[in-house]
């Protein structure tokens, strides 16, 4: 959720080696990267001996292109830059970031959303402050301004900028990470993040800002995470970190573990389909070092004690998204293999309910970015109640992995499009991992039927491989339904979150309202949805795995042919009764049920795609999205 960028390097090294545009040119490469993270409206200041410069401008990065063709910034070595989820005011040119303050002398962004931006505004109105947007951002800039000016009074604050951003910060409530250059301040970018990430990449002879490190993996993969509630100063040689007293802190040092290419299309015509052609690859990576061929389970550093798993008495699983139905789906291999109650809950919903915990609970939190806020807020409240905390997460050093009590990575590669696919399928994997150790360290639940499924776990990203085979078959059942106009998803068992999944790709991408349900309520409300010619997608359960209920989604389906709906049953391979009252059938291998999943989601994501882009509609960018929500 807002991407945000920074640059500084050396004057000479843009002379010498980069040519006059570096800072141009690096920011603007951040940007493209980070640009999943909103995209309603971008820009870009710059820090040059004429002072500051910027261009900015609603829509998407591409606008803020071509006016840098026609209108080109100055050289220069320092610069930031922005790409917007508008949260506070419109997606206009003057709503974009960067904002000005201290007569056009200072620059600043922002991620997040500072909660008491009223009143502040209305006092810095009433000292004769006039706004130009409708943004908290430019609150927070107007702040730091008459903060500076403070700060600059005094000889001995050579640092002003900083002391001005550590006492703003202090002034501020909510959730940021802001960046700000000053013309006083050659050389010099300051930052500060509370609740919102900001990731320094440490160059040689330069350095850089982004949200996470895609902002700048083409130049570096020395990085260092920030902490909470800390502040840095960077210029083209150093890096020093502060906390918002002043006092000296660190950040935590990694090295990037993946490489640019990671993270490029690859010549898939759009990042979604790449990462689900990657999803065999990445339930491997998943799977790898945890999982043997004959089933035996090692999940290493979980970085919570086996005796403290061993004790658990309830599990609440809490997520958001796509994340929430991979942990609706863990609940049913946790409960049946390990006998321990699992509630899932969103994770916005979790921490306003006064939910029952205890030191025997385990909370699990479910999440891709490991930023989501909700789920960062879930995971506070769920430690301050003496509950132990286990994440799952694809985002190594990420702020909800850092704030849990163990992690389980999900190993999936960096994510880029907006909808999750193969993120999903890795948490799905991590789910059934958790679960399987679980049982084993508790010594419960069927022990013939665990070791199959551990076994037959490791066979999945094969399985997963043949069901990307049908992609043609999928592609001309989604162009054939363009027109639609609303699909309904059924599902029993694990059945039901796929439904949901399913539905929620649809909407998601093809802007098609969609709902998922459980199929066995059909008949209690939404079958009056169901008229002549309405799709029904039905995930049928195994006929050979589970028969009681494969014969009820078959009286279901007979339910909605009766009032002329028609049905895409989505079935596995060996079920030669569906078949005869399905309008459309997709067929995948067969596996055991509690995996199906793993199998069930990809032709729905691959029918969202095709169906998304049978329109016309921008596969990896949705509208009004983005892929790291971290506001409340
Ligand atoms: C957003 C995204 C979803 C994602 C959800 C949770 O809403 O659009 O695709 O599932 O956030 O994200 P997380 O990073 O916590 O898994």
């Amino acid at each position: 959720m807002c991407g945000i960028v920074g640059y500084v390097g050396s004057s000479k090294k843009s002379a010498n080696s980069e040519g006059e545009k570096r800072a141009v040119r690096v920011v603007l490469g951040g940007l493209r990267r980070l640009e999943y993270r909103g995209y309603d409206s971008a820009g870009i200041a710059v820090l040059a001996g004429s002072g500051i410069s910027s261009r900015k401008r609603a829509g998407k990065l591409a606008n803020l292109e071509l006016l840098l063709d026609s209108d080109p910034l100055p050289a220069a070595a320092v610069g930031i830059g922005h790409t917007r989820w508008a949260t506070h005011g419109s997606p206009t040119d003057a709503n974009a970031h960067p904002h000005l303050a201290d007569n056009g002398g200072l620059a600043v962004i922002h991620n997040g959303i500072i909660e008491n931006c009223g009143p502040l505004r209305g006092r810095l109105i009433d000292g004769g402050h006039e706004f130009l947007s409708e943004t908290d951002t430019e609150v927070a800039a107007a702040l730091l301004a008459e903060n500076y000016r403070r700060a600059a009074e005094s000889p001995a604050n050579g640092d002003a900028l900083a002391v001005a951003m550590r006492r703003t910060c202090a002034q501020l409530e909510g959730s940021f990470t802001i960046l700000a250059v000053h013309r006083e301040h050659p050389g010099l970018i300051v930052a500060a993040r509370r609740n919102s990430p900001l990731v320094v990449g440490r160059g040689d002879g330069e350095n850089f800002l982004g949200s996470d490190v895609s902002g700048f993996i083409d130049f570096t993969r020395r990085a260092v995470e920030l902490g909470q509630d800390q502040v840095v100063s960077l210029t083209a040689d150093e890096v020093v970190i502060t906390d918002f007293r002043g006092e000296p802190a660190a950040g935590t040092e990694f090295t990037v573990d993946w490489d640019a290419a990671a993270a490029t299309k690859d010549g898939y015509p759009s990042f979604m389909a790449k990462e689900i052609q990657e999803q065999p690859e990445a339930v491997r990576r998943t799977l790898q070092g945890r999982l043997d061929t004959d089933g035996s389970l090692s999940l290493g550093q979980l970085g919570i004690s086996d005796q403290t798993l061993a004790g658990i008495r309830k599990i609440i699983i809490v997520a958001c998204g796509t994340a929430s139905y991979g942990g609706q789906i863990a609940k049913y291999a946790i409960e049946r293999w390990c006998r321990i109650p699992v509630e899932v809950d969103f994770a916005h919903e979790f921490r306003y309910r006064s939910p029952l915990l205890d030191d025997r609970t385990l909370v699990v939190a479910i999440s891709q970015s490991g930023e989501t806020m909700d789920t960062l807020m879930a995971v506070r409240y769920a430690r301050e109640q003496g509950a132990t905390v286990l994440a799952i997460c694809n985002t190594v050093g990420a702020t909800i992995p850092r704030e849990s009590d163990g992690v389980l990575y999900t190993h999936a590669g960096p994510e880029v499009a907006v909808a999750s696919t193969k993120a999903f399928l890795t948490q799905v994997t991590a789910g059934l991992l958790l679960a399987l150790h679980l049982a084993r360290l508790r010594k419960s639940g069927p022990p013939l039927e665990i070791s199959a499924a551990a076994r037959e776990l490791s066979r999945i990203p094969e399985k997963i491989r043949l069901v990307l085979t049908t992609e043609d078959q999928i592609a001309a059942l989604a162009e054939s339904m363009a027109g639609e106009r609303a699909v309904l998803f059924i599902g029993r068992h694990v059945g039901h979150p796929v439904a949901m999944e399913g539905a929620l790709k649809l909407k998601e991408l093809a802007y098609i309202h969609a709902e998922g349900f459980a199929a066995g309520e059909l008949k209690h409300g939404p079958i009056a949805l169901i008229e002549p010619s309405q799709a029904v997608v039905v995930i049928v359960p195994s006929l050979a795995g589970s028969p009681i209920l494969h014969a009820k989604m078959i009286s279901t389906i007979q339910e909605i042919k009766a009032r002329g709906g028609r049905v895409i049953a989505l079935v596995e391979e060996g079920d030669d009764v569906t078949g005869a009252w399905a309008d459309a059938l997709l067929t995948v291998p067969s596996t055991i049920p509690l995996l199906a999943p793993l199998l069930t989601t990809i032709p729905l994501q691959l029918f969202a795609a095709h169906l998304a882009g049978a329109k016309g509609l921008d596969i990896d960018q949705p509208r009004n999205l983005a892929k790291s929500v971290t506001v409340e």
